[in-house]
């Protein structure tokens, strides 16, 4: 892949208008030689951003976060380098071919169809009779004119056939059409529209293309009809991969750093109307693996916000134990009644809503102490002596303060007295403790969060040495050639060195997917695909390869002083001279701070 010529990147950087670009996304006031901002990459309520036009960077005193004009865009606007390079050539007038470097999406062809079908749909929302109808529906759900801009919705007509035929004679094939299932085939090979007489909300993917449509009956005379119908499974939409509204709510997820999760679509929006704009929802079918690693691309805290009713709580709980294997922090709300948010502002208003998201979450062991609870009968003694069990084992490996609070909770809540509930606690932890020898009290959760960027770096590492021999040579050089944090990534990079080093062309070799398959085990490549391929959208560029190495090395620096205290951890006599141990060892990998991929 050809490079751009750094002359060419500085020529653009030199003709952008910094203030002006940020401009567009933060209030800035002049200040000095300087402009300062609420920082758009954390949460602040005075500006700690500034904005130096002479030396055309930003900077965040708080939170650390600083670039350039193409750092910017990358980060506010989801942009590739390449895109952002494209983006600031053309607002700055300045001529670049990027057609060679820009990987020729095969797909961009069907997005631009499903986008002429949204302009179609919209179109038929804003100036038709239907369409008044329509929005007479919305508003009265207290949809506003704003949030249909907003959310981009559309109308589809009530003809068999009006947007296959208004499509096909702008030149749209009807076999694309059939592709994207906005069209079916009837039994007389006739083709006609799958939505109909429905009001129509665009899906995207994280980039904002439109991979799919979802359409709400809004009539009387449809009560019966499926209330939503959406797009099929088609080569641009896969349900399990995307989650409704991320695309805009991206910048919100990164200043909140927190993404809340909901189960439909008028459920977004009812947050959004409360002013919770990191806002996705999983659309109605039960979350998916894909979609948990979607949102633990740009945040580690998610809170869940499913419908109160019965499969709303059984499908967070199933929600629950998918962030927990992805080390995600979870907090849960539980809106009263059974009720949806978008009952909830009916019923109260959005503040309330918003309130509630905000202080009345709770975090998993009372989520799950909340359940245990209601599925006791308190009448039954056999039944109280389960509930008891389970929440003992719920809060035995939390910190004490925390058994405390439990067990004086449980007394309370199941009427019995806090010395015989207090007694049984520690009859059962003798016990378990016999049956299981020296349980392990601590839980590395802090360490497997602090280590979460060394990881993520030598996975990344992992898609450098794909991409050429010269990045195996150099790593081979600066670090043990075995010494990985985890296996599977060590070996597969020895599976991609035999690649190379039994080829005569290696210099200028690149490694495809299907050589890499041919030498993995199916688990390698399975781990390969899950992790390594798709942990981050990375360009890779050199000096973020620099920045990876950067941060192994620091890593690598610390690990024969980290294994020294894992040694005495395991020596060590109390769980309480092991927790204070696993602080002194966390603490150091903590220092580094501020880096690029800590994230
Ligand atoms: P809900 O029944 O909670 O819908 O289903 P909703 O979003 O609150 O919509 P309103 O308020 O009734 O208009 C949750 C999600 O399940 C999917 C949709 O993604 C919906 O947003 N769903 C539901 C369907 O795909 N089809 C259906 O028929 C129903
Ligand atoms: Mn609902």
């Amino acid at each position: 892949m050809a490079k751009i010529s750094e002359q060419k990147i500085n020529e653009i950087l030199s003709k952008t208008d910094i203030v002006d670009l940020i401009g567009e996304k933060v209030t800035l006031q002049k200040k000095g030689k300087g402009y300062f901002g609420l920082c758009p990459f954390h949460n602040e309520k005075t500006p700690s951003f500034s904005v130096e036009p002479e030396r055309k960077i930003y900077n965040c005193f708080s939170c650390g976060e600083k670039g350039n004009a193409i750092t910017f865009l990358q980060k506010t606007s989801n942009l590739s380098f390449v895109e952002a390079i494209e983006d600031l050539a053309d607002r700055a007038n300045v001529e670049i071919d990027l057609s060679n470097m820009k990987k020729v999406n095969p797909l961009s062809r069907l997005y631009n169809i499903n986008e002429e079908a949204l302009n179609f749909y919209k179109l038929y929302l804003s100036n038709t009779k239907p369409g008044t109808v329509a929005k007479k529906y919305l508003e009265d759900r207290g949809i506003s004119n704003e949030i249909i801009q907003s959310f981009e919705f559309g109308l589809a007509p009530a003809e068999f056939e009006l947007l296959t035929k208004t499509l096909t004679s702008h030149g749209i094939l009807v076999s694309d059409l059939y592709d994207l299932g906005l069209s079916k085939q009837s039994k007389k090979e006739t083709f006609y529209d799958l939505f109909r007489e429905r009001i129509i909300i665009p899906i995207k993917d994280e980039k904002g293309n439109t991979v799919a449509f979802s359409g709400r009956t809004y009539l009387d005379k449809d009560k019966d009809s499926p209330k939503y119908i959406n797009s099929p499974q088609t080569k641009v939409f896969t349900k399990s991969n995307i989650l409704y509204n991320l695309h805009n709510a991206l910048n919100a997820i990164r200043m909140n750093n927190r993404v809340v999760l909901f189960e439909g679509y008028m459920d977004v929006i009812a947050a959004h109307r409360a002013g919770i704009k990191e806002s996705v929802a999983s659309m109605g079918t039960s979350l998916t693996k894909e979609q948990v690693k979607l949102m633990k691309k740009y945040t580690n805290n998610v809170v869940i916000c499913y419908d109160g009713d019965k499969p709303g709580i059984e499908a967070t709980e199933r929600a629950i134990t998918l962030f927990a294997n992805e080390n995600m922090q979870v907090l849960i709300v539980n809106l009263e009644d059974g009720l949806d948010p978008d009952d909830y502002i009916t019923k109260y208003g959005v503040e309330k809503l918003a309130n509630f998201i905000n202080d009345k979450s709770i975090d998993i062991v009372k989520f799950k102490y909340n359940m245990q609870l209601k599925s006791t009968d308190l009448k039954q003694m056999l039944d109280i002596e389960r509930l008891k069990k389970n929440v003992f084992d719920l809060i035995k490996n939390t910190s004490h303060t925390n058994v405390d609070i439990y067990l004086q909770l449980l007394a309370q809540d199941a009427h019995l007295s806090d010395v015989s509930v207090r007694q049984d606690y520690e009859q059962y932890t003798r016990r378990s403790q016999n049956q299981t020898g020296r349980k392990r009290i601590y839980q590395p959760m802090n360490r497997l969060h602090i280590t979460d960027k060394f990881i993520n770096a030598e996975r990344c590492i992992l898609n450098y040495f794909m991409e050429g021999y010269r990045y195996v040579e150099d790593f081979n050089a600066n670090f043990d050639v075995l010494f990985f944090i985890s296996e599977e990534v060590r070996d597969i990079k020895i599976a991609v060195e035999d690649l190379y080093i039994y080829d005569e062309e290696k210099e200028s070799k690149v490694i495809t997917l299907e050589e890499l398959q041919s030498v993995l085990s199916d688990d390698e490549y399975r781990y390969y695909l899950n992790e390594v391929k798709y942990t981050k959208n990375i360009d890779l560029r050199d000096d973020e390869y620099m920045d990876f190495k950067e941060v192994l090395h620091y890593y690598f620096d610390n690990e024969i002083q980290i294994r020294q205290i894992e040694k005495e951890i395991a020596l060590a006599s109390s769980s309480d001279v092991k927790i204070a141990l696993a602080i002194k060892r966390d603490s150091v990998l903590r220092p580094q701070k501020g880096g690029k991929h800590n994230g």
